[in-house]
């Protein structure tokens, strides 16, 4: 009785309200850590993706990788001394998953000050190109460590958009779909990262594309980082503290078509509807 009122009365009202979640967030004050989160561990063996060959191959060269990282760029920019802390923030091991994975081309959504896409730029092969998505133009965000000169040679661009919105998506599905790596890192609202994975399936990645999502412990990053069906691999402690999941994009096609087809109609009717 009393779990039936927790489930159907309860559970909605602390979920709307988040008080739930405020009384919580109080309690890691006992902590003393300089930055807590709230999250949440979930067993892994039914897990939808799981990590496969691939991932952990590519995890285990990274991390050796990363130990001998040195972001000159950072440093020539005077980023922040946390920037090159590793273990405990990503941008050591961005730098090595990219000097791994040489991709052609990076899709970064979240530029913000530039610390991730620089550190990025500075592995790509001589051919690969970066494109830092955000809703804010670099110039406008405060303390940017970005300059003029970086978009020069058309190796570094911006795109100022909303990729979480359909017709904006579409009109990048080129773009989408040629990225071989693609770096997560934007609002982790609750709202947009979900938007901009419905997106990601309907466009429709490249077979073997890589895709990087910081924050994935993040309350708000749980439910997705727990759905995703493809190939994926927790590697947040040699990540960012908050969580830095890796998932093998393209090689579950099955799961990935079914997901998709799945979600074309669930677009199609709430296109209907609204
Ligand atoms: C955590 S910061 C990115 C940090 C950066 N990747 C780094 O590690 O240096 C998040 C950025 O996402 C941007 N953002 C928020 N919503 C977005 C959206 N819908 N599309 C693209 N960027 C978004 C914010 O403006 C902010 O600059």
């Amino acid at each position: 009785m009393v779990n039936v009122f927790l489930q159907k009365m309860l559970r909605p009202v602390l979920a709307h309200s988040k008080f739930d979640l405020s009384l919580a967030r109080l309690r890691l004050r006992d902590f003393g850590a300089l930055g807590s989160e709230l999250s949440a561990a979930f067993s892994l063996e039914d897990s939808p993706g799981q990590p496969n060959s691939r991932l952990i191959a590519l995890a285990l060269s990274s991390v050796r990788r990363a130990q001998d990282v040195e972001l000159k760029l950072l440093m020539e920019r005077k980023a922040p001394a946390y920037a090159h802390l590793w273990p405990g923030e990503h941008y050591k091991l961005l730098n090595a998953l990219v000097q791994e994975t040489k991709p052609r081309l990076i899709l970064e959504i979240g530029t913000y000050t530039g610390l991730s896409a620089l550190a990025m730029l500075a592995a790509l092969p001589p051919e690969g190109r970066l494109v830092t998505v955000d809703i804010i133009p670099w110039q406008q965000i405060p303390g940017s460590f970005l300059r003029p000169s970086d978009f020069e040679s058309g190796k570094l661009q911006q795109l100022v958009c909303d990729l979480g919105r359909h017709e904006v998506a579409e009109q990048h599905s080129n773009l989408l779909r040629n990225g071989d790596f693609f770096l997560v890192d934007a609002s982790k609202d609750g709202d947009f990262e979900y938007r901009l994975m419905e997106q990601l399936k309907l466009v429709g990645l490249k077979p073997g594309a890589l895709v990087v999502f910081d924050d994935i412990r993040f309350w708000n990053m749980l439910k997705l980082w727990r759905e995703i069906t493809q190939p994926k691999l927790d590697l947040s402690s040699f990540g960012h503290w908050s969580g830095t999941g890796l998932v093998d994009w393209g090689r579950s096609s099955r799961l990935y078509q079914k997901a998709t087809t799945e979600n074309r109609k669930g677009f199609r009717q709430r296109t209907n509807q609204g």
